[in-house]
């Protein structure tokens, strides 16, 4: 549905392949199922309540053809949500308990994420500036070493 809305919209961006790289975890095997499912209901959640503004803001750009893509995306993304919600009541004891585990785990995730993101970039400028601070003593070395 998107990659067809897309084509339509711009079919340069559409047809780039460098647009549909995905990566992965293998965060099943790593979760364990009750966390997994926990993880993936809080995605869905926040997919719906995501897409719903997009959904909203097409509706007030007068955008009625992707606004109705949105329409059935969201009440796709609705029943993901409680399919995932009832397959966590199964699985769960305490399915409230593991929807804010999952809560927290995400945050704990995206926290180690942003610091990766910062530190790459600290250690990328503070290189740079090292390494062009250092240039003139290079110079002067080389030119000592004759
Ligand atoms: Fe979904």
């Amino acid at each position: 549905m998107f990659t067809l809305r897309a084509e339509q919209l711009d079919p340069e961006v559409a047809a780039d392949p460098t647009q549909y790289l995905a990566d992965f975890e293998h965060l099943f095997e790593s979760l364990g199922e009750e966390r997994f499912v926990a993880f993936v209901h809080v995605g869905e959640a926040r997919g719906r309540r995501q897409l719903h503004i997009y959904r909203d803001e097409l509706a007030l750009r007068g955008d009625d053809k992707s606004r109705a893509l949105f329409d059935a995306v969201v009440a796709d993304e609705a029943h993901h949500e409680a399919y995932t919600g009832a397959i966590l009541a199964t699985l769960s004891t305490k399915p409230r308990a593991a929807i804010a585990r999952a809560r927290r785990w995400e945050l704990w995730r995206a926290w180690l994420r942003a610091g990766r993101l910062v530190s790459a970039a600290v250690f990328t400028w503070t290189m740079r500036l090292l390494y062009l601070c250092l240039f003139p003593l290079a110079l002067y070395e080389k030119r000592r070493a004759r």
